[in-house]
């Protein structure tokens, strides 16, 4: 065959050869493709070891998060300033290993060993407010709600003390968000449910080993597993995958819809490079 390609030809066929060579080089597509963009990893906080529950303070763009320091058996809260990429530990909570932030009253809540904390961000330093079991998760959304461990029951702070979700005290429930419309999404050991507000169905959206909930600016859910990121659309009864990356840990949306997550050791933000990706949307799944 390529005896019979002449000069011209050869000339051609290299130009044609490292043309391509050019495009795929400008269109760099080897990173995290996010929304048809792609996206590189930029480290925000390296050497935290597994990185847990992250949480964001839209209204002060602080990241709030848990780690397990090098003995494994201390549980440290922490957070990230997004404006100066300012790290620190979080005095005063014994073994701090949930997070979450109702926006409206502005006030940031930490899970430990012996209760639930409320941040203070003129010190920078946590107060025990409540006492409570376990605490696996915690999560805000119009009442504070946390999971408790080992038997994943959920409890909401309704009349002035934490009381099992009625809607799941029949059910394990080991990490818990609501969305907008009141639906309460649940993941236990066979996978993710949500149990729909109005008529009190309980739906299995699939088995999604889910090792973090979070929402959006706009109150929208989304889950990690320890492979991708997804989003819940309940009314298109979708799952969409938003981005697939390896060991994911956690995750948290900031307020521009931009992309945080935790690997095994470390805090990253998904930084977009500008290169559109075209044929590479997300994936859904209908449930
Ligand atoms: C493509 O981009 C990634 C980061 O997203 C970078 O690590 C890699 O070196 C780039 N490859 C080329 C061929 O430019
Ligand atoms: C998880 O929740 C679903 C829905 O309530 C329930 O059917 C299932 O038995 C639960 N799994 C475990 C291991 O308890």
């Amino acid at each position: 065959m390529f005896i019979l390609v002449d000069k011209m030809h050869l000339l051609l066929l290299l130009t044609i050869t490292s043309y391509a060579h050019a495009r795929y080089v400008d269109n760099n597509c080897s990173g995290v493709i996010l929304r048809n963009v792609n996206h590189e990893k930029e480290v925000l906080k390296a050497d935290v070891g597994s990185p847990y529950q992250l949480a964001m303070d839209y209204d002060t763009n602080t990241l709030f998060f848990s780690y397990s320091t090098e003995d494994e058996n201390v549980f440290r809260s922490a957070f990230i300033n997004l404006k100066t990429n300012e790290f620190a530990n979080i005095p005063g909570v014994s073994g701090g290993f949930a997070n979450a932030v109702d926006s409206r009253k502005h006030i940031v809540y930490i899970g430990g060993r012996d209760g639930i904390y409320k941040f203070d961000y003129d010190t920078k330093t946590a107060r025990h407010q409540y006492t409570t079991d376990n605490i696996w998760q915690l999560f805000y959304k119009d009442r504070l709600y946390y999971s408790r461990y080992p038997d994943e029951k959920a409890f909401v702070f309704t009349d002035g003390d934490f009381k099992l979700v009625p809607e799941l005290a029949d059910t394990r429930a080991m990490l818990l968000s609501v969305d907008n419309y009141e639906n309460i999404y649940f993941s236990n050991s066979s996978g993710l449910f949500v149990h729909k507000k109005g008529n009190g169905e309980v739906i299995n959206i699939g088995e999604f080993g889910v090792n973090g909930f979070t929402t959006d600016f706009n109150g929208n859910v989304y889950f990690s597993t320890p492979n991708a990121i997804y989003n819940i659309d309940v009314n298109e009864k979708k799952v969409k995958r938003v981005a697939a990356v390896d060991s994911i840990y956690g995750v948290a949306i900031e307020s521009d819809g931009g992309i945080i997550y935790a690997s095994h050791d470390s805090v990253i933000r998904l930084k977009s490079t500008g290169t559109v990706c075209p044929g590479t949307d997300v994936e859904n799944v209908s449930f």
